[in-house]
This record gives structure tokens, C-alpha cells and sequence, in this order.
């Protein structure tokens, strides 16, 4: 049955969950659309092509890899990473597709992953914005990160403890 507003499968509600085995096609789909945003070249944690979907798919490890959707459709992906390499403070990142933005949807992944953060004991989170990321830095100062004034590699660094 689907929903006759959306043609969507009836009971598509959003979820956030870790990337898993099932969600290739869905991360494959999400990476070619961060690939052709001209907004995700202040987002570069790592490579976006088809590769690297299938590689994250497939990742098990300590770090936190996300994604936000509405059945098949993705909505955004963050990520908490730096345990596998012995950090205790995680590095976070956070991507929402254009059409979804300004709906609350950033704040929304953003509290996932400071819960993620918190349940696993980190004393605290940092993350990288470019100072001209205006939408970026309003999210992160609304939820009470702090910024060093020296920056790295010309971006900000934000610290927000628990
Ligand atoms: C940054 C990003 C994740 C924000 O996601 P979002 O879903 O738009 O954020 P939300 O709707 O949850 O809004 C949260 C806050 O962002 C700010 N914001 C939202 N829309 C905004 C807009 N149009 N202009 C400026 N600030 C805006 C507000 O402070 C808002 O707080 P409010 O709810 O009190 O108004 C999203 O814009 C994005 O993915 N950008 C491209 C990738 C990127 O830059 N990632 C971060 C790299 S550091």
C-alpha cells in the first residue's frame, strides 16, 4: 500500500540508524547527491563516490557512521569518528539534502549523534565548519559549541562538552 499524497510506501517514517550491510543502494544514492551539491564543498570527510558507499556499507568498527531517511529516499548522514584511531573525543560531521534543510532535520541528526556520543562515554565532541558556513556555525553555536579563534586548515573548530 503507499501513501496516496506521496505515492511513498505507506509506514515510510523517518529513521536514523548506523549504516548497515542493507543500505548500499541508499548510500550509493545519498554519495552521488553530496557529489553534485555545490553546498558539500565545505563537507570533504572523506571521498562521495560509489566506492567508498559500498565501503562504509560494508564498515564495522568503533565509529559512528549514520544515515537519515524516509524509506528509500535519504534525508542526511553524519558521522562520529576517532575511536578507531584511540581518540577519546570524537569528530563529528553532518549532511542534510537540500530539500530537507531548515526543517529541523540538522538539529535533529545533531542530538542523535551527541546521544550516540554521550552513551559511549566520550567526554566530549569536536568538528570542523568553514567560518563562512553561516547555516553550519548558527546550528552549532544554538547547540552550545564552543570555537577555539585559532583555526585549522582554515576551518573554525568547534568543541562542545558534556
Ligand atoms: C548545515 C546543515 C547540516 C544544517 O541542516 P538543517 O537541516 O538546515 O538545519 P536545521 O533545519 O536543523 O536548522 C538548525 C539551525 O540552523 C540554522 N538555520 C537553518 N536554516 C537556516 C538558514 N536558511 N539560514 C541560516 N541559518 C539557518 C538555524 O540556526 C537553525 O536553528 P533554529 O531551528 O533555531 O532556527 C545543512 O545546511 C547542510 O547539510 N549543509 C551542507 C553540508 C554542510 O555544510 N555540513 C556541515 C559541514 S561543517
Amino acid at each position: 500500500m503507499s501513501n496516496p499524497t506521496t505515492g511513498k510506501p505507506a509506514g515510510a517514517h523517518l529513521r536514523i540508524v548506523p549504516v548497515g550491510a542493507g543500505d548500499a543502494a541508499l548510500l550509493a544514492d545519498l554519495f552521488a547527491r553530496i557529489q553534485a551539491d555545490p553546498a558539500a564543498a565545505r563537507f570533504h570527510p572523506h571521498p562521495f563516490t560509489a566506492d567508498e558507499a559500498a565501503k562504509r556499507a560494508a564498515y564495522q568498527g568503533l565509529d559512528l557512521y549514520a544515515v537519515m531517511a524516509i524509506g528509500d529516499e535519504p534525508v542526511g548522514y553524519g558521522m562520529l569518528r576517532g575511536w578507531d584511531d584511540g581518540y577519546a573525543v570524537p569528530s563529528l560531521g553532518i549532511y542534510i539534502v537540500e530539500e530537507h534543510r531548515g526543517s529541523g532535520a540538522g538539529r535533529a541528526l545533531m542530538d542523535y549523534l551527541h546521544l550516540a556520543a554521550k552513551l559511549r562515554g566520550a567526554p566530549a565532541i569536536r568538528l570542523k565548519v568553514y567560518q563562512d558556513n553561516e547555516r553550519a556555525r548558527r546550528l552549532y553555536e544554538a547547540l552550545g559549541y564552543g570555537f577555539a579563534s585559532e583555526s585549522e586548515h582554515g576551518q573554525l573548530v568547534g568543541r562542545l562538552a558534556f
